[in-house]
């Protein structure tokens, strides 16, 4: 049987990574991040694919393409986070594990940004730990897969 696969999905401006406000964001890229989640991933017995895009639309197609052949998905979708319902529904009709991360703490920071549309149909969150994050959320699905 081939390993369970884990999508890990990216929003707006994360393709930025590295070069958009390091202060908040650090300066690793978006290459970097996908690179320690699919080694985290490869040692955890996961195999995982890996999609970013400015467009909600690419989000709610790649979740919806999810649905019965992907055992997690891990999601950073950026300020897509705070208003789009449709990545809401999109994760409230796919059954796997959901993992929500950021690599800032968004509660910490400007009021709009404490309000999570993904929240309340992930499994779990991970927030404020940086790169970090990312290799927590596969030890977290490994887990969360038995
Ligand atoms: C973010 C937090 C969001 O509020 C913000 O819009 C992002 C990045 C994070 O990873 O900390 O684009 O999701």
């Amino acid at each position: 049987m081939s390993d369970p696969t884990v999508l890990l999905l990216h929003g707006p401006n994360l393709n930025l990574l590295g070069e958009r406000e390091p202060e908040i964001y650090g300066t690793a890229t978006l290459d970097d991040h996908v690179a320690a989640a699919r080694s985290a991933a490869g040692a955890a017995g996961l195999t995982l694919e890996h999609l970013q895009s400015n467009a909600e639309s690419d989000l709610v197609d790649a979740i919806q393409g999810a649905r019965g052949r992907c055992a997690a998905i891990v999601i950073n979708p950026g300020a897509l986070t705070h208003y789009a319902w449709s990545l809401h529904d999109a994760l409230a009709a796919y059954d796997g594990v959901v993992i929500e991360l950021h690599l800032s703490n968004p509660n910490a920071r400007e009021a709009w940004r404490h309000t999570s549309v993904v929240s309340p149909v992930a499994t779990g969150t991970i927030v404020g730990l940086g790169g970090h994050g990312y290799v927590l959320a596969i030890e977290a699905v490994r887990r969360l897969l038995g």
